[in-house]
């Protein structure tokens, strides 16, 4: 039966569906995706164009072709106006062999808004001594005078990570369609000390006046595990100065993958070209950790004279403080739109299935929506916000408004949206003040990953939304907050978001129900075997068994995880989340983007017109007031294969 559901779900992920179903002209692109990794940076326009009418872009990374579809973000037909106002360009990691990783390619994807994509031939492939091991993670530079350079991570035919140069064939293609690789690569090599292993994604260039010269910074790590940048200096893209020191360390955080380093402003919301420095503007270090898999960044001030780039707070420092995202989430970098004036951020959101699953149904990993970047003011600067880029909104179909609905302590209340598979979420949460006075202090610990998640009951929380659940809730993820007392009397609040536990529906519970920890025996993989048991007093006794009832989906042989983090609240704030929900995907921010949180979810069961929405309060104590709650549909995308005849 379970299997029945997989292939459901799979079916509405296979790209064969989306291709056979005449959205794509009845060309049928290669089948497989492909696999990951970081990402590229940053694009320009193109020669007839001046910097003004141009948006840059690209970013990120990974597979992300077939995938996209899934992503459903709609489509139109482009105007000659858009035309003018340029194009975006996507480089991806990208296998055309298979839905793993390996045979490491840049695919490549252009779009005029972000939302609705194009794909092109393949951009680089694995053809040289110096990239026969992969054409890996790179970053654009637009240089002043309009030309192009490309920089990125070869892996060699001996497997050595050095850094190639290429650049646009005809500059004066808008599509930027073919690439040229220089004659001389490879320009840099690993220097003395680092690793043949450790020493790769160069960043998009900064430009440093006292200098005259570019730098570009390039992640490594040390003999001890200390992660770290190097930074090089260059005149001309060709030959390159090691300089002294690093731009930064952090010991035992190991490989830095994908470093992104760009200014901020600390007062005004605009974006900043990535060479901007002075008063005003603080800089974003950013690292995607191989060893624990996770984006980390921290804020800074930058000091080209010493090559120095310090954190703001040494507590929250690369590695060990702030994530970009708490849910699943890699290999994420920034660009500046020069157009719109933003600092765009793009993720790789990889599966958390198997990888034979993954093989099955032909492809692997998606990207999240965009997300402009800026310094958060109001919490004087200590964390970024990040939200979805303002085209998302222009997806926005029919909308559903809700005003004060109270949901009382263990309660579950549907919001009757419909089918519930595409949706942006807007929602504003007010808390019982008698509540708020009796939050434990037996809470001091909380942490969401640890927690028993959304079924683990405290006196304000967890409560907020069940996305992707099915009519019996048999299947649903939750997003919610979860408010806890500091041993100082102060009060915490948390953003989580739940693959894994279960809120029961009290209408078939009249008794709250609860869950043992959960443990782990299939090395990091679930097993969907709960109890259901019911506490009495101290003792847990066992009610039921549900096999198989694993809680965003049924499946099994999927990684589920229970994510999230502290979030800053001010004074008189309520609380709020954004919530995208995209069949297989849900995207939260919580308080305007302080904290973002993304899971891949796998439902069998809350799929297409039976998937539903919920307000759910699983606190003991006082009910809580959704003061607002506003859900959009939203449309889908086509992303769909270029093809010339239809001209640009
Ligand atoms: C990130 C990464 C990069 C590398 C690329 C290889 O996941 O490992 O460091 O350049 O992917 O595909």
């Amino acid at each position: 039966n379970n299997m029945l559901s997989w292939q459901r779900t799979a079916f509405h992920f296979q790209p064969e569906k989306n291709w056979m179903n005449g959205t794509y002209g009845g060309t049928r692109p290669p089948t497989s995706p492909s696999l990951p990794n970081c990402s590229f940076s940053l694009f320009p326009c193109f020669p007839p164009f001046t910097d003004s009418n141009c948006s840059y872009f690209v970013s990120p990374s990974w597979w992300a072709r077939d995938a996209w579809r899934d992503a459903g973000i709609l489509w139109r037909r482009f105007s000659l106006f858009q035309i003018l106002m340029g194009w975006y360009h996507l480089f991806y990691q990208y296998n055309p062999d298979s839905a793993v990783w390996g045979n490491i390619t840049w695919g490549h994807a252009v779009s005029r808004d972000l939302i609705h994509w194009l794909y092109l031939p393949l951009a680089l492939v694995p053809d040289r001594w110096y990239d026969a091991g992969g054409v890996w993670s790179g970053s654009a530079t637009l240089l002043p005078d309009g030309r192009l350079v490309m920089l990125y991570t070869g892996s060699t035919n001996a497997s050595v990570q050095v850094q190639n140069l290429a650049f646009p064939e005809d500059p004066a293609d808008p599509l930027l369609v073919k690439w040229t690789k220089y004659a001389g690569n490879p320009v840099l090599v690993p220097p003395k000390g680092i690793s043949t292993l450790d020493f790769r994604d160069p960043t998009t260039a900064w430009y440093v006046a006292a200098d005259g010269a570019w730098r570009i910074t390039i992640g490594s790590k040390d003999a001890r595990k200390t992660g770290l940048s190097l930074v090089y200096s260059t005149k001309d893209f060709y030959k390159y100065e090691l300089l002294d020191g690093v731009l930064h360390a952090v010991p035992a955080t190991g490989m830095w993958e994908c470093i992104d380093f760009y200014p901020v402003e600390t007062e005004g919301v605009k974006g900043l070209d990535t060479s901007a420095n002075g008063p005003g503007v603080k800089h974003v270090l950013k690292a995607s950790l191989d060893d624990d898999k996770h984006d980390y960044y921290a804020i800074g001030t930058y000091d080209p004279e010493t090559n120095r780039w310090t954190p703001d707070d040494a507590d929250l420092d690369v590695g060990i403080g702030l994530r970009l995202d708490y849910g699943k989430y890699y290999a994420s970098k920034t660009f500046y739109d020069q157009e719109k004036k933003r600092r765009v951020l793009w993720g790789w959101i990889g599966e958390t299935d198997s990888e034979q699953a993954d093989i099955k149904k032909g492809w692997a990993s998606i990207q999240t929506v965009p997300r402009t970047v800026v310094l958060d003011q109001k919490t004087g600067g200590r964390n970024l916000l990040q939200w979805p880029v303002e085209e998302v909104e222009s997806l926005r179909q029919g909308s559903k408004a809700y005003v004060g609905v109270r949901v009382p302590a263990g309660f579950v209340v549907p919001l009757d949206v419909g089918e519930a598979t595409q949706l942006d979420i807007e929602a504003e949460f007010e808390v019982d003040k008698d509540a708020l006075e009796a939050t434990a202090e037996a809470d001091v610990l909380y942490n969401c990953s640890t927690s028993g998640g959304a079924a683990e009951r405290g006196a304000l929380g967890p409560f907020g939304l069940l996305v992707l659940a099915d009519e019996s809730l048999s299947e649903q993820t939750a997003v919610y907050f979860y408010v806890a007392r500091n041993a100082d009397g102060g009060l915490r609040t948390f953003v989580c978001q739940d693959e894994l536990r279960y809120v029961p529906d009290p209408a078939l519970n009249p008794t709250p129900f609860y869950f043992p920890a959960f443990s782990n025996s299939h090395g990091g993989r679930e097993e969907c075997a709960f109890s259901h048991v019911r506490k009495q007093g101290d003792e847990y006794s066992e009610l039921r068994k549900f096999p198989g009832n694993c809680r965003s989906s049924k499946a099994n042989d999927l990684v589920k995880r229970i994510y999230g983090s502290t979030v800053p609240v001010l004074d008189g704030e309520k609380l709020f989340l954004r919530i995208l929900v995209d069949h297989s995907i849900v995207e939260t921010f919580g308080q305007g983007g302080r904290a973002a949180i993304t899971s891949r979810v796998y439902p069998t069961e809350a799929i297409y017109g039976d998937a539903r929405l919920f307000l759910f309060n699983n606190a003991t104590r006082g009910h809580v007031t959704a003061t607002s709650v506003n859900i959009w549909h939203i449309s889908s995308a086509s992303i769909r294969p270029y093809t010339p005849a239809e001209g640009i």
